[in-house]
């Protein structure tokens, strides 16, 4: 098991969003998770990222088998666990490029291999040289930052990842550039990977493209159902999440 989450509750700011999240994922599986706004499914992520605002008041978070329910954020990016944010915030005088070459891992003979290889990559997501020396964000279109997101786990390659609405404001094409490279980086075309996704979207589009194998639809802080992707997402176009 990737990760294994039990009974987890959790207070923002004294408010109480998470009620009880059962989830468990394995390897070489791609859990999507769907659900109106303001149920969670964000304060969800940011939890098992660790950040010091979402409170466990109750449960605990399991992964690879270690339980890292109260380690720091860096600590548990360390472990692997990669994420695009839903709404990532701009970061003045920090170069894309530079944040880049620091979240990649691999060894480089140069400084040079090491460039050329952060660009190849820019490229792969149509971000070309001149956008990499450009702020993180800071001015970046919609779809711009979702591809810088998507671009940054390129670089990191980790094990477990997130993505939070990677296609909101994203137009049709790109939806399917972006396919490919999550489809990439849950190494899904190996049936004996290793990596482990959890997606939300609102639009379903994507899963036209990405390969989930499970969906759960997550309402006031509880997974309500758990089941075949295409199944639940069906259901929630005929009837919206209160039949789901
Ligand atoms: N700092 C905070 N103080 C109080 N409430 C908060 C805080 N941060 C988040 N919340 C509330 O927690 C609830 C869940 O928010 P969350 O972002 O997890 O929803 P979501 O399911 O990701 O929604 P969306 O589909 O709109 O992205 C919301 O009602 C939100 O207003
Ligand atoms: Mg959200």
């Amino acid at each position: 098991m990737l990760l294994e989450i039990s009974d987890l509750e959790v207070e923002v700011e004294g408010k109480k969003i998470l009620n009880g999240v059962n989830l468990k994922i394995a390897e070489g599986e791609t859990h999507v998770l769907l659900g109106p706004n303001g149920a969670g499914k964000s304060t969800l992520f940011m939890t098992i990222l660790g950040f010091p605002k979402y409170e466990v008041t109750k449960g605990k978070i399991i992964y690879k088998g270690q339980d890292i329910t109260s380690l720091e954020t860096h600590e548990r990016i360390a472990l692997g666990l990669g994420v695009t944010f839903q709404n990532p915030p701009a970061i003045r005088g920090v170069k894309l490029k530079d944040l880049l070459k620091i979240v990649d891992k691999n060894e480089y003979e140069s400084n040079d291999e090491l460039d050329e290889e952060v660009i190849k990559l820019g490229e792969r997501l149509k971000l070309n040289e001149q956008f990499l020396n450009r702020d993180v964000n800071l001015g970046f279109s919609g779809g711009e930052v979702k591809r810088s997101e998507l671009l940054q786990l390129l670089a990191q390659q980790p094990d477990f990842i997130m993505f939070d609405e990677p296609d909101s404001g994203v137009d049709i094409e790109n939806v399917e550039l972006i396919s490919k490279e999550i489809i990439n980086l849950l190494d899904q075309e190996n049936d004996n990977s290793k990596k482990g996704g959890l997606l939300i979207t609102h639009l379903g589009y994507i899963l036209r493209f990405v390969n989930a194998t499970h969906a759960h639809v997550l309402i006031d802080g509880k997974i309500t159902r758990t089941g075949d992707p295409e199944e639940i997402m069906s259901d929630i176009r005929k009837s919206g999440f209160g039949e789901a």
